[in-house]
Order: C-alpha cells, then structure tokens, then sequence
C-alpha cells in the first residue's frame, strides 16, 4: 500500500542493533521519522518522512523556555506471521485530546497519528527486533516552536515521530519476569489537584527527577508516588501505574484526582482482570496499609503497568530508610498471568479476545 504522505529516503542509513538481547529502552533511533507542521489558520499541514536527523530549532523557541510540549508512548509488535501491530491506539487519541486540551495545543487528527505511524514504521521496518521481549517503541510528540518569550500559547507547532527498536525497560529479558527495588517518595510531589498530573507532559517528567535520584540512592528502580495534598495515598510508579494485591482483591488509584496518567496497559490490566473475575477496586489505598499488609503476610504482590515496562512485577519497598519485602520478594502469580497475557495478545500468540490490536498490512519476515 502506498503512504499517504511524501518520503525522502536516508542516504546514509545507519547500521543497526548488532545484539537484540541488550537493546535497553529507546537507545538508538531509527533511520527515519515523521513530521507535520502547524500553523493558526492553516491547521496541520506538510506530513511528510524524512531522514532522521537534528533539529533546526531557534533557541528563543518558546518551547525550550516555558515548555508547551506533549507526548505519547507506544510499541509496535511483530506478530509469529510477521505482520507488525500497534495496541489500542484509540485510547492513544483520546488521551492525545486531553493532553492538548490542557496544553493550548492544537488537537491532532487521531487518523494523522496512525497514518504518520504507518508511513514511518512502513520505511523502517527492517529495524523492527525480532529477539524475544523486544518491540519497536513509537514516541510520537508536538512542541511549540515559535520564536517569543511571551509565556503564552504558540501559533506554530512540529508533530514528530520518532522509532526505536527497544529491549525490556527495566533491564535485560531472561525469560522469566525480574523483580525491582522500589522507592517510596513523600518529600517530593508528582503532581497536584488542577495540574498536569493526567496529562502526557514532559514537564511532569523534569519534575520527577530529584525524586528519581533519591530511589538511586538507595539502589531503587523507581519511584513510587504518594499524593500531593496529604502524602498518605498510593498514586503511581514512575512512568508506570501501580497495583497492589492484597488478600486477592487488586487495587489501584482511581482516575478523579486527576493527579496520575490514565494508562492504556492499566486500563488494559482492570478489563482483564474483570474479565478473570478478579475483585479490582480503583479508589485510595493508604500506604500505611500497604506497610501493614507487608507486615503481616496479607500484600501478595505489587506490580507496575505501562507500555514501556509491560507488567514489572516489584520485589521490595523502600521507605525511611527500611526495606520492606514483597511476599518472597519474586514475580508473583497474578503479575506473570497479566504479563503473558497481555504481552502475548500485543505479540499475537495469544488470541486477541478484546480487540485490542490493531495491524498494518506491513509484513517483516
Ligand atoms: C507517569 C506515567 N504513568 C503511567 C504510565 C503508563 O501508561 P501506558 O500504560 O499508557 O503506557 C506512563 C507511561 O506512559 C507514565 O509515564
């Protein structure tokens, strides 16, 4: 099929991953990406794929200074037939719609998003990893580059989007689901009542990374984020969402506060969970019962969900200096179920009852 957008090709393609097994997370980009122009009156405009390559950007952007930008996260999987398939990019739009709305960013077609993907990833997919607990990471993003210091909304804009073949986000994949060190945060906020918390910004991410020392400090992966307002509430893990397995009922944060990102995988992981018949409660859950919990043998398990970490199982919590371990510290059933699951469906081997995937006619043999 052809793309409905323009392409000029690399003339110095770049060599690629020579070992699959230790891609890391988003390390190396790919020979091409996608880019569209914005502009008040004309609207989006001039998709086209070009070379990967640096940016032209003025360095009185407004983007470099007051930080109008968005972003999303996505993978594409290679199914066992070859065919490569995106993962529920519908929820990807409409949070798309939300982040924009909150940043005073033009909303972005949602069929632009999937045909950009598609034109890129179509030049690309000879990139595409084939070794086991790799995808091809999609960043698709749109910054304000108009040249003002005004700290006001832009009339131009640059939607971007970027590929990179990627190994498991939390280290290398044995096979076998790892358990991480975790760091509860209460000195630092991630995000507050009427701010940026639900939406896909980089500022909540430079935000975050005072607090992401102090977990590595302590030899902690990550963070695990309580509220704002009363530092009593579990809210989500670094770049993942958080659940919590206690006595087998799951919890997990509900979405009014406002304060997390509503997570595709999370969404993903309460349907299936529901789907299992598996009590799933989304509300508050104070961390002090978490510690109680783990203290008295009822917390089963603790895993984070994203599309980056997949389902990452966490071993241990720590708090004010003291470890607190997770039952015996290692992947616990439930986390392994979703993994399979969920992992197997986006990779096609195994069936996609919920409709969830979505695959382009590109075959990668
Ligand atoms: C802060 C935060 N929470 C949760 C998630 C998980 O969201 P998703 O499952 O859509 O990747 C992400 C990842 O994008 C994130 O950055």
């Amino acid at each position: 099929m052809k793309n409905r957008f323009p392409v000029t090709r690399t003339t110095h393609p770049k060599e690629k991953p020579q070992d699959e097994n230790n891609l890391g997370f988003a390390k190396v980009f790919t020979d091409h990406m996608f880019v569209m122009d914005y502009d008040e009156g004309q609207g989006w405009h001039d998709g086209r794929v070009v070379p990967y390559e640096p940016l032209q950007i003025d360095p009185a952007s407004c983007v470099l200074h007051y930080a109008q930008m968005m972003f999303e996260g996505m993978k594409a999987y290679r199914r066992p037939d070859g065919v490569l398939q995106i993962f529920r990019p519908d929820m990807n739009i409409k949070r798309m719609a939300r982040t924009a709305e909150r940043m005073c960013i033009p909303e972005l077609p949602g069929d632009i998003l999937i045909d950009g993907i598609e034109a890129v990833l179509r030049e690309d997919a000879d990139w595409m990893p084939k070794a086991p607990g790799t995808s091809m990471y999609i960043r698709p993003f749109i910054f304000a580059d108009e040249v003002s210091f005004s700290a006001l909304w832009a009339n131009h804009y640059r939607f971007i989007i970027l590929l990179a073949p990627t190994g498991a986000y939390y280290g290398s994949f044995t096979g076998k689901l790892s358990a991480s060190r975790i760091y509860v945060q209460d000195k630092y906020i991630r995000a507050a009542r009427g701010g940026t918390g639900f939406a896909k910004v980089g500022g909540n991410y430079g935000g975050a990374m005072r607090a992401a020392r102090d977990a590595a400090e302590y030899h902690c992966k990550d963070v695990l984020w309580l509220d704002a307002a009363e530092h009593k509430y579990v809210e989500e893990i670094g770049t993942s969402n958080a659940f919590f397995r206690i006595n087998d009922e799951v919890y997990t944060a509900s979405l009014d506060s406002g304060t997390i990102l509503p997570g595709i995988t999370r969404d993903s992981v309460i349907r299936l969970l529901k789907s299992w018949n598996i009590p799933v409660h989304e509300g508050k859950l104070e961390f002090a019962k978490v510690l109680e919990a783990a203290k008295d043998g009822s917390l089963q398990e603790i895993f984070a969900s994203g599309t980056a970490a997949v389902i990452s199982p966490i071993g241990s919590l720590t708090f004010e200096g003291v470890d607190y371990q997770v039952a015996d510290g290692e992947a616990g059933p439930l986390a392994t179920k979703l993994y399979t699951n969920l992992y197997g469906m986006q990779t096609g081997t195994v069936e996609d009852t919920m409709g969830w995937t979505y695959p382009f006619d590109i075959v990668v043999k």
